[in-house]
């Protein structure tokens, strides 16, 4: 039998355990944190320029606005900048750059699990502002928050920045944010990103874009596992089906099997019926109020230092501190 694999890709271990056990599960899922391959960052990158994702559109308005009132925080002290998931930056070069411009002592510490996302950020960075002492560290959030406490004694301002939080659930965040309370000490600086409740027909349209970048994002999934596991899934057999809930803030997303059919999947050595209108569960996107933010903070030991909103109010950076 013929290999459809190629045989130069190595089989990322994880990937392979994690797509089994979302294939296998009832009902069917698959983590949004695999999106991001090559394609999955280019297809990212489209949707934040999509006219109706609005949540990047807000953030850089909130740190134009704001920044000021960011830094005063910091006291005139020096400190390190730290970001977790730092991506391509771009909205961090709007508080890097007035930072410097107010003479700030700081350095720039972004943390990311791949390397080429850092390695093209320090480029970028290095080509603006020569002298900004930046420090990238290749890793999970955690490790990596551990070896920054080993390199530094200075008071650090975390950002989360985007909506990531939003992949998690609500208890998860919980977790994670608790977590991370105990890699800082106390009145270190946590600035989060939130999107936030709105028109539901807002929100919507973030996730169900006209130009259909959204739909590709979520199929490009399907694409990476039939490259990287020898799979045979028709992206054409699958319709992206984006969801609201008002009373949760739960912004959903699913791939739904206009057919029955079977894929088989290679390197898993598996084959995965799917039922005529069976859906795949493919990724979260918490919206919040104010109320549970709060609650979040409280859970996590931090308190809610100060709210940084857009002028419409929907999206808000909202700044921990570590009680
Ligand atoms: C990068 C996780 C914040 O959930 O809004 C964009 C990813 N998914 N469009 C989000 C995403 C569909 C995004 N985050």
């Amino acid at each position: 039998m013929t290999s459809t694999l190629s045989p130069e890709i190595a089989i990322n271990q994880a990937f392979a355990d994690d797509v089994r056990r979302g294939l296998t599960s009832d009902p069917k899922y698959l983590l949004s944190r695999y999106f991001y391959d090559a394609a999955g960052d280019k297809l990212f990158q489209k949707i934040m320029n999509l006219p109706e994702y609005y949540l990047t559109w807000c953030e850089f308005e909130i740190f134009q606005k704001h920044w000021q009132n960011i830094l005063r925080q910091l006291d005139g002290q020096p400190f390190d900048l730290v970001e977790l998931g730092a991506g391509d930056g771009l909205k961090t070069r709007v508080l890097i750059r007035q930072f410097l411009a107010e003479k700030a002592d700081f350095r720039y510490l972004p943390i990311d699990i791949s390397r080429t996302v850092l390695q093209h950020l320090r480029e970028t960075l290095y080509e603006l502002w020569p002298d900004l002492p930046v420090t990238p560290v290749e890793g999970e959030y955690f490790s990596a928050l551990q070896e920054i406490d080993r390199l530094s004694d200075r008071r650090k301002l975390v950002l989360f920045l985007g909506s990531n939080i939003g992949n998690m659930s609500q208890e998860r965040a919980a977790d994670f944010l608790r977590q991370l309370r105990q890699k800082l000490h106390p009145d270190d600086l946590l600035l989060v990103g939130f999107d936030l409740k709105k028109d539901p027909a807002v929100v919507l349209a973030a996730y169900n874009d006209s130009q259909g970048v959204t739909r590709d994002f979520n199929l490009n999934l399907l694409r990476r596992i039939n490259r990287e596991l020898g799979a045979d899934f028709d992206l054409g057999a699958f319709r992206h089906w984006p969801t609201y809930n008002p009373l949760s803030g739960d912004t959903k997303s699913y791939l739904v099997s206009e057919q029955a059919q079977t894929v088989h999947i290679e390197a898993l050595a598996l084959e995965i019926p799917f039922r005529k209108w069976e859906a795949i569960d493919m990724e979260l996107s918490k919206k919040y109020d104010p109320p549970e933010i709060e609650w979040l903070a409280e859970h996590a030991g931090f308190e809610v230092e100060q709210w940084f909103f857009d002028e419409k109010k929907y999206f808000a950076d909202v700044l921990f501190r570590a009680a």
